[in-house]
């Protein structure tokens, strides 16, 4: 897959200290916990923010050590979304612009698993990027919502086709199009979060989830992913033929022939 780190040697973004703006902690075995660190701005997805984000990804994807991603953000947002003005001084020109875009493509097509651990308002770009995150736990207090519409425009980072898949067309087209935000007992209930918890217990259910995750074959987890991924934008028959596809290469390799003999020897002993 292309993925350019974008910081290059300076580690900067946008003439941004990346190590201000995206805190990383690898203090758990296998898991990269990635912090949004703009609280000022409700950690606001401006354009350093967004590289920063394509850029430790872009390591982590390259890292064996990194087996599954935590982004979070702070207890009042998850993230408040695009920069709205930067946004509103450069319109389209930054929205659309190719680089903006391309790191978009490359965070949503990170090939390890990835959870969000969501907490305060995840809205615009903020739940865009949740949903491109394979899985979510949201603190109770969190607030979910598209409210783009407010302010003339509607979902442009995946909202308007992410979210129709994940939660129907009904419930998508209520969200988009009155701009209200959700409660978490809500996402829940239509499948954007898997799962709910107190507010303080957020990050560290998701850690735990990941070091669950990270403890998996990380062959196995990756073609699981991408297997799922790319089967959403196929026929059955086509993503059947994907399965066995991407499951022969898994026979062989030591993930499958070790567990298998442990479970067998286990049976034997019995
Ligand atoms: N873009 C840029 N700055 C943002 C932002 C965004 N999406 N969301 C919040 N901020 C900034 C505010 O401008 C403010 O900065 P300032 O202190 O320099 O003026 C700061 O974050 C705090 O925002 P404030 O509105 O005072 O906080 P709040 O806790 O009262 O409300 C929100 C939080 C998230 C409900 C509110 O900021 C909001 O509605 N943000 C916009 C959400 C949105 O429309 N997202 C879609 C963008 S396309």
């Amino acid at each position: 897959m292309e993925r350019v780190v974008a910081l290059g040697s300076s580690r900067k973004a946008n003439g941004v200290d990346m190590a201000d703006i995206l805190l990383q902690d690898r203090s758990r075995d296998g898991v990269l916990l990635l912090t949004l660190n703009r609280p000022d701005k409700r950690n606001a997805l401006n354009m350093a923010l967004v590289l920063a984000l394509d850029a430790a990804l872009a390591e982590a994807c390259d890292d064996d050590s990194v087996r599954c991603v935590v982004v979070t953000g702070d207890e009042r947002a998850f993230s408040a979304g695009a920069d709205i003005h930067d946004q509103h001084l450069h319109g389209a020109g930054v929205a659309l612009s190719d680089k903006r875009l391309a790191a978009w493509r490359r965070i949503s097509e990170f090939p390890k698993p990835t959870i969000a651990a969501v907490n305060g308002y995840a809205l615009g770009g903020g739940s865009e990027l949740m949903m491109m995150m394979d899985m979510a736990i949201a603190g109770r207090g969190a607030r979910i919502g598209q409210p783009e519409i407010n302010l003339g425009i509607f979902p442009g980072d995946g909202g308007t086709q992410r979210l129709p898949r994940l939660i129907g067309e009904k419930n998508a087209l209520r969200m988009i199009l009155s701009g209200e935000l959700i409660g978490a007992e809500d996402a829940l209930r239509m499948g954007l979060v898997g799962e709910v918890v107190d507010d303080e217990a957020t990050v560290a259910t998701a850690l735990d989830l990941a070091q669950r995750i990270a403890a998996k074959s990380p062959q196995a987890a990756r073609l699981a992913k991408a297997t799922i991924k790319q089967g959403l934008d196929l026929t059955l028959k086509q993503g059947l033929a994907l399965e066995h596809e991407n499951i022969r290469p898994l026979f062989g390799t030591a993930g499958q022939q070790d567990s298998m003999a442990q479970f067998v020897s286990r049976k034997a002993e019995d």
